[in-house]
């Protein structure tokens, strides 16, 4: 089944806080209801990504928050173009792990950068095309790091400080964008964390 005009969902939260999990539960869900999906990352959902990918969370030595910051937007622009757009355009439902809010909440909150800067370069990325709905997998910073693991890429090493300004970072911008933005307490079963996500996209359907 095709929505009337595609929608382009995003999902966003700490690592480890259950995004990739929920995301595929809820790709089945809606396949199961016939509506067409795609699934994609970000940074490394397009070709060029892939590239990206790899130096921001696998780039051995120093790397610049200004440089950091640009190879996330440049990630972006490509995949929101190549990707996202084109999928919703065709009528698909576009499940987005990862967008906008993680380069104000990791860039902004987390490296304290700028956040009325990255708001601009977000909107040049994305030529001003914001999620129709956005969710945020909220849990504290413990219990992700236990869910994580002890395989950790470049973000996820950083340190508890910085983590705890990145979920801060999420809170706050749930509180600046309610429309756009629902919050979902993910320290909660699998199970209920699923039964939560359904509610808030029945509504939007
Ligand atoms: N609600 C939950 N309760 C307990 N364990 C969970 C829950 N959600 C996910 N997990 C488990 O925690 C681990 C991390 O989950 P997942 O990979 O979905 O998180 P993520 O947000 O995609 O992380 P990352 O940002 O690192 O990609 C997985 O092993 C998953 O099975
Ligand atoms: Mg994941």
């Amino acid at each position: 089944m095709e929505c009337k005009k595609g929608l382009f969902i995003s999902f966003e939260g700490i690592d480890g806080c259950g995004k990739t999990t929920q995301i595929e539960l809820l790709n089945n869900y809606l396949k199961e209801k016939n509506y067409e999906t795609i699934v994609t990352l970000e940074p490394g959902g397009c070709e060029i990504g892939k590239n990206l990918r790899q130096i921001l969370l696998f780039h051995k030595g120093f790397v610049s928050d200004v440089a950091e910051m640009f190879l996330y937007l440049a990630d972006r622009a490509q995949h929101i173009e190549e990707i996202v757009l084109k999928n919703v355009n065709e009528g698909k439902i576009v499940l987005c792990d990862r967008c906008i809010d993680s380069t104000v909440a990791y860039q902004g909150y987390g490296r304290k950068g700028n956040i009325e800067q990255i708001d601009l370069l977000n909107n040049i990325a994305t030529k001003g095309r914001k999620p129709d709905l956005t969710i945020v997998f909220d849990v504290d910073i413990e219990t992700a790091q236990k869910r994580v693991g002890s395989t950790k890429d470049r973000m996820e090493k950083e340190s508890l400080e910085f983590h705890k300004r990145v979920r801060q970072g999420y809170l706050e911008l749930s509180e600046k964008y309610p429309e756009r933005i629902k919050v979902i307490d993910a320290t909660q079963t699998i199970d209920k964390v699923f039964s939560d996500l359904k509610e808030i996209i029945e509504k939007i359907l």
